[in-house]
C-alpha cells in the first residue's frame, strides 16, 4: 500500500510529467511553424517518452491500491525566438525535473518506501539521458549557429528518431 505522502507527490509528478508533454507538443508545433519539420519529429517523440513517464507514475500508484487524482495541466508557452531558443528551454526544463525527481527520491528514502526507491531509480537513470539528448541537439546547434545550410542537415538528421517504448519491468 502507497502512503499518502508519496501518493501526493506521484500524483504530482504525473502532472509533471503531462506536462512535460504539453510543453513539447507546445515547441512542435512551433518548429513547424519554423519550416523545420525534423525538429518537429524530434519533439513528437518527446511527447510519446512524457507521456509514458507519466503512466508509469499512473500504473505504479495504482498498483499498490492507491488513488489518481488529476489535475490542471498549465498553457505552456507558445512562441519560441528560433530553434535554439526551443532546445535551451528544452534542457533548462529537463534540468528542473531531474530536480523534481531528486526530490521525490529524497522523500520516498524518508518515508522509508522502497518499493518507490526502486521504481524511482528508472527515472533518476532516465533524466541523465534525458539532459544528454538535449545537449547533444543542442550542441550541435552551437555549431551550426543559425545558418540555413547547417539547419537543414540538422533537420533532416532528427527527421530520423523513432520513439522506442521504454521497458515495462522496473
Ligand atoms: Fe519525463
Ligand atoms: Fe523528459
Amino acid at each position: 500500500m502507497i502512503n499518502k505522502k508519496i501518493e501526493q507527490a506521484f500524483n504530482a509528478q504525473f502532472n509533471a510529467e503531462t506536462y512535460s508533454a504539453y510543453l513539447y507538443l507546445s515547441m512542435s508545433a512551433a518548429l513547424e511553424g519554423m519550416n523545420l519539420p525534423g525538429f518537429a519529429n524530434w519533439m513528437r517523440i518527446q511527447v510519446q517518452e512524457e507521456t509514458a513517464h507519466a503512466m508509469k507514475f499512473y500504473d505504479h500508484i495504482i498498483e499498490r491500491g492507491g488513488t489518481v487524482t488529476l489535475t490542471a495541466i498549465d498553457a505552456p508557452p507558445t512562441v519560441w525566438k528560433d530553434a535554439k531558443a526551443v532546445m535551451e528551454a528544452t534542457l533548462a526544463h529537463e534540468q528542473k525535473v531531474t530536480g523534481l525527481i531528486n526530490d521525490l527520491m529524497d522523500l520516498a528514502i524518508a518515508e522509508k518506501d522502497h518499493a518507490a526507491t526502486m521504481f524511482l531509480q528508472w527515472f533518476v537513470a532516465e533524466q541523465v539521458e534525458e539532459e544528454a539528448t538535449a545537449m547533444e541537439t543542442l550542441g550541435k546547434l552551437e555549431i551550426t549557429g543559425n545558418s540555413p545550410g547547417g539547419l537543414y542537415m540538422l533537420d533532416k538528421e532528427l527527421a530520423g528518431r523513432v520513439f522506442t517504448p521504454p521497458a515495462a519491468a522496473e
